[in-house]
């Protein structure tokens, strides 16, 4: 780790207030790893500026200085977007102080919200203003709304909403020599040339800070109906899909898949997880539908089209939710899955997308591929199968060494990229690049698409100084 220059540190004091710039080892610990225990970095300091005005000073002071800086949120990153390399040279601008809900609109239905404020705490405003913020991720308590967009989240509700880049009307960004973006608008129709603020939605920090936005919310669900169904597997799932599709397809706001084994992990290692369902499964769909209309159309639409599934046997069992208390029961069942492979050892993820149509031929073959690369892996592949995203994740064989596991994790990584490629799908379907996967731009992204993102970096960011190492091979 290197020290900061006097004069640097004296100006970033001051323009950071009290409590506003770390540099005590201890303080700066929690922000210098991931939350996965992946990356281990080191940072020059840990700067929480409370306001848009010290963000931006404290920029442009590192920019004066040469001084990389690493944007971090919640530090909820899967593939290491907010940890700093091992240099010591980076400042870490952590956005959690600037965390004011600022206004929320019911006619123009949006959300002016500061970078800072947990996806949660955003998600209970509109819902206390009588609207919902259509966006739900694992990592919601936690996650801030400058990295979610700054790595433009997917999640549970993408399927309906879109991802978080179809959320944003407006944005305010520092960029890389401390110049404070606003474009701050938020109107439906606005077309004057580049959109700026896209550029920065899926940027990972690359290109500048976010610290505000504007988000499009919609009415609150006055109905909403969720059913946790046992299937035969990811082709049954989809089936299932296409049945709640083809009937009424404006009403679904989640469409999960889980398999046999990601369930059976929650099931064993969650406290008060506990699945409602009289058997174990192979697969597992949570369907939730939503209306801002009172009344039973939708439990209605719930018991046809699963009627029909029975019937066709694409569902073997289901149940459905009878109070809130249990719909949130069935969603811990889901939202516990990191945490679950989490505790069961050493894990490689594989946050994919294919065409829908290919979901089950990639799951098929990608599990015998692993299967055969290493004897004894455990498979466990879930996620929002109605986006055709799958968390092809791998957990460690039972009683095997995490380390020697992990070590092979390229291996692992390539053998399931390998398939997906062929299926025409992504290497990444919400987590980003980061750090782990920057390695695979090249092979992917490569040729006029990554040159022309070079191009765009160096014409935002000439010095490189935001958010090193991170989206970009060395090149
Ligand atoms: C989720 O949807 O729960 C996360 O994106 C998870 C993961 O890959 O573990
Ligand atoms: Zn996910």
């Amino acid at each position: 780790m290197t020290s900061l220059p006097p004069a640097l540190l004296d100006a970033l004091t001051k323009a950071l207030g009290p409590g506003g710039l770390l540099t005590d080892a201890s303080d700066m610990t929690p922000y210098l790893t991931d939350w996965r225990s992946l990356f281990h970095g080191k940072a020059v300091a840990v700067a929480r500026p409370a306001s848009t005005a010290a963000c931006a000073e404290a920029v442009r002071l590192c920019a004066k200085h040469n001084v990389p800086v690493v944007p971090q949120g919640g530090n909820t990153s899967m593939v290491g977007g907010a940890t700093p390399d091992e240099t010591g040279h980076a400042l870490v601008i952590v956005t959690s102080r600037m965390n004011r809900v600022r206004e929320i609109d019911p006619i123009d239905n949006t959300m002016v919200v500061e970078a800072g404020v947990t996806l949660k705490a955003a998600q209970d405003a509109a819902t206390a203003a009588g609207l919902m913020l259509p966006l739900s991720i694992s990592s919601e308590g936690s996650a801030e709304i400058g990295g979610v967009l700054a790595t433009n989240a997917g999640g549970n509700n993408t399927v309906r909403y879109g991802n978080a880049r179809e959320l944003v009307l407006g944005l305010e960004a520092v960029l890389p020599d401390g110049q404070v973006l606003d474009v701050m608008r938020r109107l439906r129709k606005d077309n004057t040339g580049y959109a700026l603020r896209q550029l920065f939605i899926g940027s990972e920090g690359t290109l500048g800070l976010i610290t505000t936005a504007i988000l499009q919310l919609q009415p609150k669900p006055k109905s909403v109906e969720a059913a946790l169904c046992a299937v035969a597997d990811a082709k049954g799932a989809l089936a299932l899909f296409s049945a709640f599709r083809n009937t009424e397809p404006s009403a679904i706001q989640a469409f999960e898949f889980m398999s046999g084994l990601s369930m059976n992990l929650v099931n064993t290692l969650i406290p008060d997880a506990s699945l409602p369902l009289s058997e174990a499964a192979p697969g597992y769909v949570l369907v939730e539908l939503a209306s801002p209309r009172e009344g039973g159309a939708l439990r209605d639409l719930m018991e046809e089209v699963l009627g029909r599934a029975f019937e066709d046997g694409l569902v073997s069992d289901a149940v459905l939710a009878e109070s809130e208390t249990q719909r949130l029961a069935f969603w811990k069942l889901r939202e516990e899955h990191a945490e679950a492979q989490k505790r069961a050892g050493a894990s490689v993820k594989n946050d994919v997308s294919v065409p829908l149509s290919a979901i089950p031929t990639f799951i098929d073959r990608a599990t015998a591929a692993c299967e055969a690369l290493i004897p004894g892996i455990r498979v466990a592949p879930f996620g929002h199968i109605g986006d055709g995203n799958i968390h092809f994740n791998l957990v460690q064989p039972e009683g095997a060494d995490g380390k020697a596991f992990l070590a092979r994790d390229h291996e692992m990584m390539d053998t399931v990229a390998g398939i997906v490629k062929e299926l025409g799908g992504s290497f990444s379907a919400e987590h980003g690049v980061g750090q782990l996967k920057t390695y695979m731009m090249p092979g992917w992204r490569g040729g006029a698409e990554l040159d022309m993102m070079r191009r765009i970096k160096s014409a935002v960011d000439p010095e490189g100084i935001m958010n090193p190492g991170k989206i970009f091979p060395a090149a």
